[in-house]
This record gives C-alpha cells, sequence and structure tokens, in this order.
C-alpha cells in the first residue's frame, strides 16, 4: 500500500538519471569538474551499474572509433557518413562534437583495461572503417568500475525506478522515483539533471513470443524512461519518426556487423539471389541517398524486405560462403586449417562477448558456421538515439559548431533549463554506439556543470506537487490491494489491468496501425489516425493499471513510458508526410521520398499544463561540404 512507504530526499547539484555508457561518461566528466567548483553530483540506476544499460552484457567492437590521431579519417568523413546513412537528417553540429572527442573516450576504455583487438604491428584491428574488434564481455564492468571510482559509490543510487521529472516553470529541478527493494519514495532535488536513461524496446509486438518472449536486439529493461521524463518536462523533441529496425540474426538477435564487414559475407534470399546485386536499380528511387557508399542501412534493410514481401525467404547470412573464400585465400592445407580454426572462434567468441543466446541457438539447432548459413531478419522497431536511429530530444550544440538556432549556451542542454541529455536521450546525432555515447556523457556533464556554476541560486519545491506525484505514482498498488480480490485469477480483474496485458495492447496497436513486424513496416494516415485513437484508450485505462509488489510497479511506469513514445512516434509519423526511411517504416499514402517539403526535421512538444502536443519543422543546416 502507498500509505506504507516511506520518503527520502536527496539533495544534490548535478543528478544524473541513468547508469549505462553515456552516464558513466558524465559521472567521470562530471566529477573532475565538480571537484574544482566543490560541487556534489549523484547518480541514480534503475539496475545495478556494473551491468546495467545497453551494453550489460558486453560488445564485441565498437562501433565508433574515428582514428583522428593516427589521420585514418577526418570528421567530416564522420559526419557525412551519418548524414548519408540518416537519408540527410542529421544535426551535424551533434556528429561532428561527438566524433571529435569519441577516440580520446576509446583511449580511456584501453588505459582503464578494455582488450582492443591488435594487430602484429600494434595497430587496432578494425571491423570496419568507424568499427574496433574488442574482448568485450566486460567492456560494462570495466567503464562502470571508472565512473564509481569518479562520483564514489556513496553517491550512486541503484535500485531506484525514476518516474518523472520535478520542474518549477520551464526549469527542471529534480526527478522522483521508487526503490525496487524496499518502501521508499525518493525525491531528488538538484540544480541540473542529466538525463541517460536509455531508449525503448517493446513499444511494437517483438517477433519472440512465448518461450522466446522478452528476448529483443536491444535490451529490453530500456522502457523509455528518457522519452517520457522529457517529453513530460515539456522537451522539444527530434526525430520521434526515426525508428530503428536492426537486421539480426534470426530469432536470438546476434550482430550481423563482423559478418558484414570483417568477414565480407553475403546474404542470400531462399533463392540463392543476393538481393544487394539484383534490387540494386530500386536505389535510384531513393536519391541522393540511394548512390552513396555505404548503402544507408534503411536502404539495405528495404532491399532485403522487397524480397521477403514476394516470400522469397528465408534469407540466410551466407557464414559458410565467408568463411570458406578466406580459408581458400590462407594458403596452403595447414594454413587454412590454422585460419579455420582461427576464424570459428572469431565467429563464436562474436557472439558470446555480446549476445549469448545466439551462440546458444546455434549450439541447439546444430550449425557449425563454417558448413551451414544462418538465417537473418529485419526486427522490430526500436527507438534509440545511438545506433541507426535517431530519437531524442532537441538539444543545444556547442558554442563554436552550431548555427545560432542549434545553440543556447550549453552544449547538450534541451530546451528545458537545466536539463541535460545524452546517449538515447539526445536526438538528431545517430551512430554514436557506446563509446560516442560515453563521449556525449561527458560533452554534457561538463556543459552541465557550467550550467549549475552560472545558476546557482536555490531551486524551489512545491510540496503539494510532490505529495501529487507520489499519489500518482504508487496508486497501481493501491489499485491492486483493492480489487485482487475482486476475482479467481489476479490477472484478470474488472477494476484493473496488469502492466503485461498493457504492454500487450499498446504492442498490438503499434504492430497492426504504425507499422510494426506483421504489417511489414508499412502505415498510412488513416492507419495512423486509428492508432491514435487506441492510443487515447489505453492512456485511459492506464489509470487502472495494477501492481502487487515494487518489481510489477516499475513495470506498470515502463509500460507508462512505453505509451507515450509509441504517441510521440505515431504523431510524428503522421506529421512527416513522405516515405524517407524505407526499411524503417513506408507511408503507402506518401510512397516517396520529398526533399524540397520535407528535408527538414519534424520535431515535436508535449504541454503537460494544457496536455497538447504541438509538432513543428526545423530546418536543416549542413555545417560539412
Ligand atoms: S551491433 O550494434 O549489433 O553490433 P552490427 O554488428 O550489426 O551492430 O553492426 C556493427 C556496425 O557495422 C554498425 O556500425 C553498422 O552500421 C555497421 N554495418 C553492419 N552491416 C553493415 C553493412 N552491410 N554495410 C555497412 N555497415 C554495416
Amino acid at each position: 500500500m502507498k500509505s506504507n512507504f516511506e520518503v527520502k530526499e536527496v539533495n544534490t547539484d548535478l543528478l544524473i538519471l541513468g547508469g549505462g555508457m553515456a552516464a558513466c561518461g558524465a559521472a567521470v566528466e562530471a566529477s573532475y569538474w565538480a571537484k574544482k567548483h566543490g560541487l556534489k553530483v549523484t547518480l541514480v540506476d534503475k539496475a545495478a551499474v556494473d551491468r546495467s544499460g545497453a551494453v550489460a552484457m558486453g560488445l564485441s567492437a565498437i562501433n565508433q572509433y574515428v582514428g583522428l590521431r593516427d589521420g585514418q579519417n577526418t570528421l567530416e568523413d564522420y559526419v557525412k557518413y551519418v548524414r548519408n546513412d540518416l537519408m540527410g537528417i542529421t544535426r551535424e553540429d551533434l556528429v561532428a562534437n561527438i566524433a571529435r572527442h569519441v577516440d580520446s573516450t576509446v583511449h580511456l576504455f584501453e588505459k582503464w583495461g578494455l582488450p582492443i583487438w591488435k594487430d602484429e604491428k600494434g595497430a587496432y584491428v578494425h571491423e570496419g572503417r568507424w568499427q574496433l574488434m574488442i574482448n568485450g564481455e566486460s567492456y560494462k564492468v570495466i567503464v562502470a568500475e571508472a565512473a564509481k571510482n569518479a562520483i564514489g559509490m556513496e553517491n550512486i543510487y541503484e535500485r531506484i525506478f525514476i518516474v518523472a521529472p520535478i520542474m518549477d516553470g520551464n526549469t527542471c529541478t529534480g526527478a522522483v522515483g521508487f526503490s525496487v527493494r524496499e518502501e521508499t519514495f525518493y525525491v531528488f532535488k538538484a540544480k541540473a539533471v542529466l538525463v541517460a536513461m536509455g531508449g525503448a524496446v517493446h513499444v511494437f509486438k517483438p517477433r519472440s513470443s512465448g518461450e522466446g518472449l522478452g528476448r529483443a536486439w536491444y535490451p529490453p529493461w530500456n522502457s523509455g524512461s528518457s522519452a517520457y521524463f522529457t517529453l513530460k518536462a515539456g522537451a522539444e523533441m527530434t526525430c520521434q519518426e526515426v525508428r530503428f529496425i536492426p537486421v539480426r540474426f534470426k530469432d536470438a538477435y546476434g550482430p550481423v556487423g563482423a559478418w558484414f564487414l570483417l568477414f565480407k559475407s553475403r546474404a542470400t534470399n531462399g533463392m540463392g539471389g543476393d538481393y544487394m546485386v539484383e534490387r540494386k536499380p530500386e536505389l535510384e528511387n531513393w536519391i541522393p541517398y540511394g548512390h552513396v557508399k555505404p548503402v544507408p542501412a534503411n536502404l539495405r534493410n528495404w532491399l532485403m524486405m522487397l524480397d521477403v514481401m514476394e516470400g522469397k525467404g528465408p534469407i540466410y547470412m551466407r557464414t559458410e560462403e565467408a568463411i570458406g573464400k578466406i580459408v581458400a585465400e590462407a594458403g596452403d592445407e595447414k594454413a587454412a586449417k590454422k585460419k579455420l580454426k582461427e576464424l570459428e572462434s572469431e565467429a563464436w567468441e562474436d557472439f558470446l562477448d555480446m549476445t549469448i543466446s545466439q551462440a546458444i541457438l546455434w549450439a541447439a539447432q546444430n550449425i557449425a558456421p563454417d558448413q551451414i548459413a544462418s538465417e537473418i531478419a529485419a526486427a522490430e522497431p526500436y527507438f534509440i538515439g545511438s545506433h541507426s536511429g535517431a530519437s531524442g530530444a532537441w538539444v543545444s550544440g556547442p558554442k563554436d559548431l552550431a548555427p545560432d538556432d542549434y545553440y543556447w549556451g550549453y552544449a547538450n542542454m534541451s530546451t528545458v533549463q537545466g536539463l541535460f541529455c545524452a546517449g538515447d536521450a539526445s536526438g538528431a546525432s545517430s551512430h554514436k554506439f557506446s563509446s560516442g555515447s560515453h563521449a556525449e556523457g561527458r560533452i554534457a556533464a561538463k556543459a552541465a556543470v557550467d550550467f549549475i556554476v552560472d545558476n546557482p541560486g536555490e531551486r524551489k519545491y512545491d510540496a503539494k506537487v510532490l505529495e501529487d506525484l507520489k499519489n500518482e505514482i504508487l496508486c497501481p498498488l493501491d489499485n491492486y490491494e483493492t480489487n485482487y480480490q475482486k476475482t479467481s485469477d489476479p490477472a484478470i480483474n474488472p477494476e484493473y489491468i496488469i502492466p503485461k496485458m498493457f504492454m500487450f495492447r499498446l504492442q498490438k496497436i503499434m504492430d497492426e496501425y504504425a507499422g510494426g513486424v506483421s504489417s511489414q513496416f508499412k502505415t498510412s494516415k488513416a492507419l495512423l489516425n486509428r492508432g491514435l485513437e487506441l492510443l487515447n484508450f489505453l492512456r485511459e485505462d492506464s489509470k487502472k493499471l495494477a501492481a502487487p509488489d515494487l518489481h510489477e510497479l516499475m513495470r506498470c511506469w515502463e509500460n507508462v513510458q512505453r505509451m507515450w513514445q509509441a504517441e510521440a512516434h505515431v504523431r510524428t509519423m503522421l506529421f512527416r508526410e513522405e516515405t524517407r526511411w524505407p526499411g524503417y517504416y513506408f507511408r503507402s499514402d506518401t510512397p516517396k521520398m520529398d526533399q524540397e517539403n520535407w528535408k527538414v526535421f519534424a520535431n515535436c512538444k508535449y504541454d503537460p499544463s494544457a496536455d497538447k502536443w504541438e509538432m513543428m519543422k526545423r530546418p536543416i543546416h549542413q555545417i560539412v561540404d
């Protein structure tokens, strides 16, 4: 019952929300600057920092390393790569700012103990142009250790689920949440808040069902906390339509990058055809991006989907062919044998470092990758600002790079005063991945400390508002307690809805109306409008969410957060009257790209006091030729 709850208040200067890569970067950097100014830094994580966030299980590669030190690439090269991959829609100032700092972050990882592959000359082994191979099973533990050492365990609150912002007009002054271990409601009061609570998974119906339910490419505990928090603060959001559909090894979601880039594998359809070759003419419909190299991720997806839609599946990653080719080039029989052993261990490690279930699936299906090809498939949509998606808050760029209308005083500050965003929480700066998220966390934290130094005054709090937030957040406990005896099965009750059923309903709406897997990623104005009507009913029912315990209470709020991410997505897909990213989603009523009217950002903003959404276009400024 909510009446059992104790309230704990924590006062700090900088409040970092989240414990993943961006938050760990923020912790390291903030500590350095905070010491100079005698400020306090506090970090709150819904899980335990050692294994939280997208990198929890580990990674087999670092996907962003520019290589400026060795003159391998220029900043401009990276900006152009990202611009092209996002079909022209990207904040170049943000991308460049991350790219110029990311290498130093990677060097720090190495200093902290992360094993990065080296060749015989001592140079990093690249997976592709921007990607480095690592032994990354303990990647997150290593990065977390540095963060913990920097700010001190006494300033880290683990197992606290953050729900909502505390606001004073257009200034964010803290956050509220609850412990998932004991009956404690937390009020964090701060001079600046840095949101790094990840992206959103399970907004759409996943491919995984039954015994596989819960398996996803991105971590299932990323429930849209960042999007909810920033929307509820009234921050302007960007690229809410830019979901990411990763093509992955089917059903266990193993990474494909090492196969496509390092082992130079092809993917072919059920008839043996190579869609990247056979479907090449389709790229002409997406000029100029159809001509760039590498082909943008969504267009690679699209060519594959065209095959799938014609019933030409399954699609196979030709691991046996790729390994066979490399082994054949190794030389004599002895060298070939050695090479095969080496490739075999690299292939398994690629999965074991980051997607253990894919290795288990290979074992379960008797797949020896040098002999048998493996199925790949387009996954359900995810919301993520760090990989090839772009959704997140609209944030200020850095002073030296940002055009006037992209700059409002502090790098990575949202349009809400004192509210900073990094990693999956900040939008329009794709392809930052794990390393770039850490670098962006550092950038945002340094700026947040500047903000606190410039705005040192005490913040105002309204006790009534805090009490209302507490009552609203803990309400599902009472909904359950009052009603659970009304039926014989606690999962089914006329007076309440449990979070799992609520999630199923959300996923069904999104799947069928907003272009999920079952709809072949296609939608239209009519479908989206109907989806919005159904989301509205869901929002009404969210008041009836019920939780028998703290874990379920967290799941109630996770699903409310997913629902808000869903609404921002549907509204922005409705607003953008074109198809810009076929392969991520296709609007069947506006099937073409429209450079004249829609080479712009589609932004949105929720006004909490009026309960109204506002949609707006923002111009794209190219800062690199
Ligand atoms: S991961 O995030 O799950 O590790 P994955 O291993 O597929 O992703 O891809 C890693 C990197 O390789 C990403 O930067 C991705 O954009 C890039 N990549 C994957 N496949 C291709 C391809 N066919 N062409 C170009 N880049 C690719």
